[in-house]
């Protein structure tokens, strides 16, 4: 039995060394040894070649080496066995992270007082509570509901919008297309922590930025975008921008990445760019995750984290 490792955009020899290290006693292969190689049974991947995994005839299941599987799921010649994606202490603490850090630079005014620096000014800016200001995660999922549990800690007010009903303790939570513009008019700092599906593709739009709350305790509304950047509209961002209907934004993912040196968005005052760095698969934490859901699934346990390819997440 043979556990089939097909990596690319990270280096895959870090992820072999990790996979071993974890145990298990099966071979692992960075490519199938013959043509139709049926000695594969589980497939661990990021970005496979398409349609790859259809030629495996014995293939019984396809892990994700990260919490998105737009990656896997851009493959229209995927075969009919379950897919799984990675929910892991070590990856969701990473973002969590990010969107904290994110939320109070914004919050503490990390771009007025960096300005004010540059140029010697010593002035205080007003400063609102947390307790005033409401965080918006949009994608209430793993990594949205760990971020709003330590956003809590800090004081903010929070608000949640998933596709199905969710009930978390101190979050006002939304749901679906008729919870969405009650959840933006909430909202004066936007997290988005969605993944990349058909119904989302493009989501982040003028007509959703257009639908913040406009009056803030901060001057204007923010957005934050670490989920995928084909969620976000790029133009409409800098129209909204320079418009005011927006007022800054963190931008962690983008329509092209890397994102190219001619981009505006590199250079606009109000914009915070980073490499997709938000949340980053550490192969030494998340092997050990991918390792013990095939020793699961060997012993003929369910898997978790099973992804329903008709809603694309
Ligand atoms: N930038 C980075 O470094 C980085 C790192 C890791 C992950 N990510 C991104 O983060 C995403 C989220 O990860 P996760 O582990 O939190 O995923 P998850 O647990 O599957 O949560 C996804 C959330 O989005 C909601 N959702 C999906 N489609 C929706 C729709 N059409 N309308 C409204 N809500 C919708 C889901 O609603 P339900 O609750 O109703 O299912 C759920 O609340 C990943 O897919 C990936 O794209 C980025």
């Amino acid at each position: 039995m043979t556990i089939l490792l097909s990596v690319t955009g990270f280096d895959p020899t870090r992820w072999l060394a990790a996979m071993k290290a974890a145990g298990g006693d099966e071979e692992i292969v960075l490519e199938p040894q013959a043509a139709g190689d049926p000695a594969i049974r589980y497939a661990v991947v990021w970005k496979q070649p398409p349609g790859l995994l259809a030629t495996l005839p014995n293939l019984e299941a396809i892990f994700s080496l990260g919490a998105g599987v737009d990656h896997i799921l851009a493959d229209k010649a995927l075969p009919d066995v379950p897919i799984a994606r990675i929910v892991a202490d070590d990856l969701t603490g990473r973002m969590s992270e990010y969107v904290v850090w994110r939320v109070l630079d914004h919050f503490r005014r990390g771009r007025a007082y960096r300005q004010q620096q540059a140029q010697r000014i010593w002035h205080e800016r007003l400063q609102p509570a947390a307790r005033d200001v409401t965080v918006g995660i949009m994608g209430f999922g793993a990594l949205g509901q760990d971020a709003a549990e330590k956003l809590k800690v800090l004081g903010f007010k929070l608000a949640g919008w998933s596709r199905s009903e969710r009930q978390t303790p101190g979050v006002e939570t939304f749901a679906g297309q008729e919870g969405l513009q009650p959840f933006l008019a909430t909202t004066d700092i936007l997290v988005v922590l969605l993944p990349l599906t058909p119904e989302t593709r493009g989501i982040i739009d003028g007509k959703l930025l257009s639908g913040l709350k406009r009056q803030t305790p901060l001057g204007g509304p923010v957005l934050i975008n670490a989920g995928r950047g084909a969620l976000q509209d790029e133009a409409a961002i800098l129209d909204a921008l320079d418009r005011e209907v927006l007022m800054e934004a963190s931008l962690d993912v983008f329509t092209v990445e890397p994102l190219p040196a001619a981009s505006p968005l590199w250079g606009h005052p109000r914009i915070f760019v980073t490499p997709h760095a938000a949340a980053l698969s550490d192969p030494d934490s998340l092997a050990p995750v991918v390792v013990e859901q095939i020793a699961a699934h060997k012993r003929g346990e369910p898997l978790k984290h099973l992804v329903d390819p008709g809603a694309g997440y």
